[in-house]
């Protein structure tokens, strides 16, 4: 199967994630795993997409704008072409709320179903059913992801196997 995944990250955690998340398909698949801004829609659908996870940061609230950019085009131009792919799965990296406080505009929960939109429109034959979140533990910094991220990108990707 054609498994592709696609990030963005600045400080390079959602590149940890594509990357750990893809040692999970390497069996047996070919593997393709790329920065988004790296990447052209149309160079996925010429490989063919058995399966499309993607994913990246929250900024100001909001999905990345290089995510959402790519996310966009590629749900644009498969609907253009009236081709689905086969499965597909979400991820988003975020801050841990702030405790005590009344959850703004930039908290996970808030942001949350801006990806879920992405999802919900996005043309595949299955969908995992909810984002997975990863927490990280600072604004701006390299390998802050919490602990037990790996456990979570394990169980995200039984749940892309499964569906
Ligand atoms: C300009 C900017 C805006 C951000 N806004 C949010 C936000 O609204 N909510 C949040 O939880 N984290 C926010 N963050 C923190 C990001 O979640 C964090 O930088 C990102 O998850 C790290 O991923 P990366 O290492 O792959 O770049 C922001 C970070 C930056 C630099």
């Amino acid at each position: 199967m054609n498994v592709w995944i696609v990030y963005d990250s600045r400080y390079g955690n959602n590149k940890k994630i594509a990357e750990v998340l893809a040692g999970h398909f390497k069996d047996g698949n070919n593997v393709h795993v790329h920065y988004a801004k790296e990447i052209s829609q149309q160079a996925l659908i010429d490989g063919g997409i058995d399966i499309l996870m993607f994913g990246g940061p929250l900024r100001f609230g909001t999905p990345s704008s290089t995510i959402k950019r790519w996310a966009n085009k590629m749900t644009g131009l498969l609907n253009q072409k009236a081709v689905k792919v086969g499965k597909t799965a979400i991820w988003g990296t975020h801050m841990k709320d702030a405790p005590d406080t009344p959850p703004g505009k930039c908290a996970w929960d808030v942001a949350k179903p801006k990806w879920k939109a992405i999802l919900d429109t996005f043309p595949a034959e299955k969908k995992a059913p909810e984002i997975q979140g990863f927490v990280v533990g600072a604004i701006a910094g390299r390998d802050t992801l919490e602990a037990g991220w790996q456990d979570l990108v394990a169980r995200f990707a039984d749940t892309v196997k499964s569906l």
